[in-house]
């Protein structure tokens, strides 16, 4: 069996045409969603990450704005910029660039964003929210790998999901959706006993742990969707956490590193900031 190549390049390209009409429609309506992300410090893969951002942003008519600050900047002055963003009516959707220098607390200054532009999802409120099944702000990774599992056209439902990795970025989450969609979830980490045993039960496979070619072709189920978060710098190419040649001739679905999961995580980023548009402006 060859498995079908989830395309999350091609869905992700999708969205984008349907969020760009949308965001058209809004700003005839004198909506134009706005996303202020703050970056602090010189981390480059962080400065590459929100550049990438901010293109997406202008690509479908969002307004974004990057506050570069110094990696001195005090927490306090830090907490002080996202109360102003808090406030602005220009702004919808804040988010604050992780990691941060280690003489702040990440906790605090994620808490002082306002759970309503909370496009990232990682404020305590929205996480609280997504367990229970209210609504709020999705995590942007994790929801784009429901929505590519969706597209599949497969069912969640009753299928037995196999999650490896328990980060609060994607682990986490991710089960939380799976639950959400009625699948059976287990959650593998690295004091997993036989992931081997786990990953062989697996109808759905969600690894996140940036370990390369983890998962073997011998141990998935035949016919299993596998979705690969992995993303580790190798040789100077992108590289899963599955072993992809070899998996695409067992699985059933399968996501490929480079062009799978990670165009998903920005383009539901734009979603929520959209979204959050038009909840801030009554238009929902
Ligand atoms: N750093 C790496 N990934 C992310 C993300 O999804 N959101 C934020 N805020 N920082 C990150």
């Amino acid at each position: 069996m060859t498995a079908t190549i989830i395309k999350g390049k091609e869905v992700a390209a999708e969205l984008r045409a349907d969020l760009k009409e949308e965001v058209a429609q809004l700003k005839e309506q004198g909506v134009v969603p706005g996303l202020t992300v703050i970056l602090v410090g010189d981390n480059p893969a962080s400065h590459s990450y929100v550049k990438a951002k901010a293109k997406a942003c202008e690509e479908i008519g969002v307004a974004s704005e990057v506050i570069k600050r110094d990696v001195n900047i005090t927490q306090e002055e830090l907490l002080q910029e996202i109360q102003q963003l808090n406030e602005s009516e220009a702004v919808h959707g804040i988010l604050v660039q992780l990691p941060l220098p280690n003489h702040i607390d990440e906790k605090a200054v994620l808490n002082a964003i306002s759970p309503k532009k909370d496009v990232d999802g990682f404020h305590p409120v929205s996480v609280g929210n997504m367990v229970i099944g209210d609504e709020c702000y999705l995590p942007c990774t994790p929801h784009g790998i429901i929505e590519l599992i969706k597209r599949s056209g497969e069912e969640i439902s009753g299928k037995h999901a196999v999650v490896i990795g328990r980060s609060n970025i994607v682990g986490k989450p991710v089960a939380m959706l799976l639950l959400q969609e009625n699948a059976t979830v287990t959650i593998a980490h690295s004091r997993t006993k036989d992931l081997s045993a786990m990953i062989k039960q697996a109808d759905i496979l969600v690894s996140a742990v940036g370990r390369p070619r983890l998962v073997k072709a011998e141990d998935l189920k035949p016919g299993a969707i596998v979705i690969d978060v992995g993303n580790t710098m190798e040789n100077g190419k992108l590289v899963g956490d599955i072993d992809y040649e070899p998996a695409k001739e067992v699985a059933g679905y399968i996501t490929p590193v480079p062009g799978g999961v990670g165009p998903m995580t920005i383009t539901m980023l734009l979603k929520n900031t959209v979204d959050a548009a038009k909840t801030i402006n009554n238009l929902k």
